[in-house]
């Protein structure tokens, strides 16, 4: 056997790898940066001039890279940027964690493809004009941690298959016009801190299942079409600190478990259609560590 020519057409196949390779890798940077000059130009904005082919992505205002020179944030808060999410190709960036792009005044829908980041962590898209419904796909975000959409134009349900986002710490919603039930799944999200659906147009009950999340600190539902009563099972989230209802349906007397929730705050219930007496244990919480309640619009207590 030639070891001579065995060597060299190793070589060659070496060769040839390390310029397929490098040329794929190459490609999908400049896939990247690509994608980012085109959702530009759709774009009515003076403050993305930094964006531009004569120097790297990753050194342009509100982009942040790996080592590998691949994106991974994304962060745009406050830029008045004037456009679409649907002109963004966000099936070119494979190691995106952070978007935030709140208060950038975007509108229309929320695309379906922001289901292909499947590294994303944090998704803001507060205080915009976004509208449409909320994508089945933010389903497929499965590392997610904190979900922020309030303010924005956001109607239809909120997707039962919510419940896939296991690692979910802030699913917030508030002031929009979502409809619909709260999901029962909703309950399976037991690493929640903050449930935040206040002013949007919510119907049914309130799950008794969200009495599983035991690591709630906040829980807003205030200003929904809410009906039935208050689940004796909101007595089960030892760590809640605030809890609002207020204006909504809500019929019955307030569970006395509310009784136990020692760090509770504030507790707003004000303008629904509960009867009974406050129960005595408000008493004992008002004077250690409740500073809010109010039952209706006329009196605090
Ligand atoms: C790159 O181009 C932009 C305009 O597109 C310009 O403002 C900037 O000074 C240029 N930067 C360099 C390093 O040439
Ligand atoms: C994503 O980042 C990894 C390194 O963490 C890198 O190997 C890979 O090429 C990047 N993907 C893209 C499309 O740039
Ligand atoms: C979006 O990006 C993907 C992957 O980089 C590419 O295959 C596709 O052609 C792009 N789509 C558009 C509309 O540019
Ligand atoms: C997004 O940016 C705004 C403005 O800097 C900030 O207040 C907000 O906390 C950020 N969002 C997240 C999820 O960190
Ligand atoms: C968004 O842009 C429109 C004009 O395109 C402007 O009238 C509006 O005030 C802007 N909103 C915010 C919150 O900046
Ligand atoms: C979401 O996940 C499903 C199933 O895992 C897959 O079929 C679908 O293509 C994904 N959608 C997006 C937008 O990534
Ligand atoms: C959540 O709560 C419901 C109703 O309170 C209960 O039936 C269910 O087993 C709980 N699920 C989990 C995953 O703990
Ligand atoms: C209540 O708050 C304290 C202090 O913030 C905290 O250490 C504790 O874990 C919280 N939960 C309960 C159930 O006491
Ligand atoms: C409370 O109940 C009364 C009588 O059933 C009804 O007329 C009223 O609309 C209800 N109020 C609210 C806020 O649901
Ligand atoms: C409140 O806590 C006490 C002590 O853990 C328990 O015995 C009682 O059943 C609880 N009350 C309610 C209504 O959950």
């Amino acid at each position: 056997m030639n070891t001579k020519a065995s060597s060299s057409s190793v070589l060659v196949v070496a060769v040839a790898w390390f310029v397929l390779v490098t040329t794929a890798l190459e490609a999908s940077l400049a896939g990247e940066a690509e994608a980012l000059l085109q959702w530009k130009s759709s774009l009515q904005t003076q403050s993305l001039s930094s964006w531009s082919p004569n120097q790297t992505k990753c050194l342009w205002v509100g982009i942040s890279c790996n080592d590998a020179g691949s994106v991974t944030q994304i962060k745009l808060p406050n830029a008045p940027l004037h456009g679409k999410l649907v002109n963004f190709n966000f099936s070119s960036f494979p190691n995106l964690t952070h978007i935030n792009l709140s208060s950038s005044n975007l509108s229309g829908d929320i695309p379906a493809l922001l289901g292909t980041l499947s590294k994303l962590t944090f998704l803001d898209l507060s205080m915009n004009q976004l509208s449409g419904a909320i994508p089945q796909e933010i389903c497929n975000l499965t590392n997610l941690a904190e979900l922020w959409m309030p303010d924005n134009l956001l109607m239809g349900p909120i997707p039962s298959n919510i419940k896939n986002l296991i690692h979910l710490t802030h699913l917030m919603l508030s002031n929009n016009q979502v409809s619909g039930t709260i999901p029962e799944e909703v309950g399976m999200l037991e690493t929640l801190t903050q449930l935040s659906l206040y002013i949007n147009r919510l119907v049914g009950k309130v799950p008794p299942s969200l009495g599983n999340l035991t690591n709630l600190q906040g829980l807003y539902l205030d200003f929904n079409e809410l009906s039935g009563p208050i689940p004796k099972e909101i007595g089960s989230l030892i760590n809640l600190v605030e809890l609002g209802m207020p204006k909504n349906h809500l019929v019955g007397s307030i569970p006395s478990g509310i009784g136990n929730l020692t760090n509770l705050t504030s507790l707003y219930l004000y303008g629904n259609n509960l009867s009974g007496s406050i129960p005595g244990f408000l008493s004992f919480l008002l004077f250690s560590s409740l500073q809010h309640f109010q039952q209706d619009n006329h009196s605090p207590f």
